[in-house]
């Protein structure tokens, strides 16, 4: 007998989940040949996994059968597993069940369709996101209704007055707001509840795009008759320690309730004749095709894991890092950060670091940190586009060269910058080797030539490939 609670380490705790990790000591080799422990610090993108969650899945693999489909016992096994996982996830951000359904879906991009899919818009219908938003949370919008854009600050907060003022002039046509809960490029973190009392005032809905809040920040939902309850939540369990293919969905069963669900097929209904179809309950209704029990059951144990560590202590801890970070990076001379350069307090403001380092090209940057430094980081635009833009003060003149060069194949001069993003099992002594590789790089030392492919626009260093053989290849 195996219940996933009784796996998790009974010492588990913010100051040991380094011992839990898996990956986390992965040595590579860099261009002057020597080995070095990779330092991860690309979170913002992806996490990795912990053993605990490898054990659980381990054990259910044992049971590993069709959802909602056997007789069998391993086939209800498998289901009932599956169908508490909605229930940890639901506690978890305080949802209540009677009102609202948790979907899974694929990860936050296809929660993001699915509502913009079942909402029923009309063209000129409204529906308000802002300039920071990923572009996850601004092409479905696009794609269904009339998007508008509420402004961001030079700093690259919200402008809040700006949004109450479009949601005011739209409240007419306005079927929703939707709204990052932290920014992907600043980890700037946004008042989603003051938000959502905005919009219940002006008899709107709210969606708030958690991928990047969820793993960082306690978020409830609160109860569905207070004004400041968000509406529908969405978020990726690959960014929250489970990167094993889910997404979540929260949102008021009435909306799902009414009409066809946007993917049809097995699972999603009760009854099919020749000319009849009679949809299931939900949340099956919304999830054609055989569901992803891994992935739920995956994202189930890192809740888990999360609680047992306690979100107050994952927050503390980050924030420490995030200050500790910005005050050494600081200390370097030519590092320009993308949103403000410094915090009275980091509560609303996640270990997103992004910068550039002043004279040098963004994808320059981040090479030398892979190849001399160990240190996986992120550069370009983020899949946020307007923001980077904004942020990086690129006139529409720059923006329309830009336009011209990326169809002409020629990706060698486009702005962006760097992003260093951290998590639950970073530390100090990382930031600290961070740092050090940063000056050298600042300085000119570093070592290596490097070659730009003007196609992608990555530096790779002149004379050294990566032996993906050494590390990890299917062929
Ligand atoms: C704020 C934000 N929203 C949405 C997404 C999309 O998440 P996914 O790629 O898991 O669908 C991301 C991914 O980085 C993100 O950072």
């Amino acid at each position: 007998m195996c219940c996933s609670k009784d796996l998790i380490p009974a010492d588990l705790s913010i100051h040991n989940v380094r011992n839990y990790l898996i990956g986390i000591n992965k040595k590579v080799k860099l261009i002057d040949g020597t080995e070095k422990q990779y330092i991860s610090f690309d979170n913002a993108a992806s996490t990795p996994t912990f053993t605990f969650i490898r054990d659980s899945i381990n054990e259910i693999l044992e049971w590993y059968s069709g959802v909602h489909r056997g007789a069998g016992i391993k086939s209800l096994v498998a289901t009932k597993a599956y169908d508490d996982s909605r229930e940890i996830v639901a506690k978890f951000i305080n949802a209540n069940l009677e009102k609202n359904t948790v979907i899974y879906t694929k990860n936050t991009t296809e929660a993001i369709n699915k509502v913009a899919n079942r909402l029923n818009l009309e063209k000129d219908d409204v529906v308000i996101c802002s300039l920071m938003d990923h572009h996850s949370n601004d092409l479905p919008w696009r794609k269904h209704s009339t998007l508008i854009h509420s402004n961001v600050n030079e700093d690259g907060t919200l402008d809040l007055n700006d949004l109450e003022e479009k949601i005011r002039r739209y409240q007419n046509k306005l079927k929703l707001v939707a709204i990052t809960g932290a920014s992907n490029v600043t980890g700037l973190v946004n008042p989603i509840h003051q938000i959502a009392e905005l919009v219940h005032r002006y008899g709107s809905k709210i969606l708030v795009d958690a991928a990047q809040l969820i793993p960082h920040r306690k978020i409830d939902i609160k109860a569905d008759d207070d004004s400041q309850h968000i509406d529908f939540l969405v978020f990726s369990a690959h960014k929250m320690y489970a990167p094993f293919g889910t997404g979540v969905l929260i949102g008021p069963k009435s909306i799902f309730e009414e009409g066809d669900p946007d993917q049809v097929g097995g699972g999603t209904v009760d009854l099919v004749s020749e000319t009849e179809v009679k949809w299931t309950h939900l949340p099956d209704k919304e999830e054609a095709g055989t569901p992803n029990l891994i992935g739920a059951i995956s994202l189930a144990c890192a809740i888990q894991m999360l609680e047992k560590i306690g979100m107050e202590n994952v927050a503390q801890h980050e924030m420490e890092l995030t200050e500790y970070a910005y005050n050494k990076m600081n200390e370097l001379d030519g590092i320009e950060f993308l949103g403000p350069d410094n915090f009275s307090s980091y509560e609303n403001k996640l270990g997103v670091l992004t910068f550039n380092v002043r004279g040098m090209y963004h994808s320059l940057v981040s090479a030398i940190l892979c190849y001399e430094g160990g240190i996986g980081v992120r550069n370009g635009c983020f899949c946020a586009h307007p923001y980077v833009k904004k942020l990086l003060k690129v006139s529409d003149e720059e923006a329309e060269l830009m336009k011209e060069q990326i169809l002409s194949g020629d990706r060698s001069k486009l702005p962006g910058a760097i992003r260093a993003s951290l998590g639950i099992y970073n530390t100090k002594e990382e930031i600290d080797d961070f740092v050090e590789v940063l000056k050298m790089i600042v300085r000119k030392e570093y070592k290596g030539t490097y070659i730009q492919d003007q196609k992608s626009g990555s530096f790779h260093p002149e004379n050294f490939r990566i032996n993906f053989s050494e590390y990890f290849s299917l062929m």
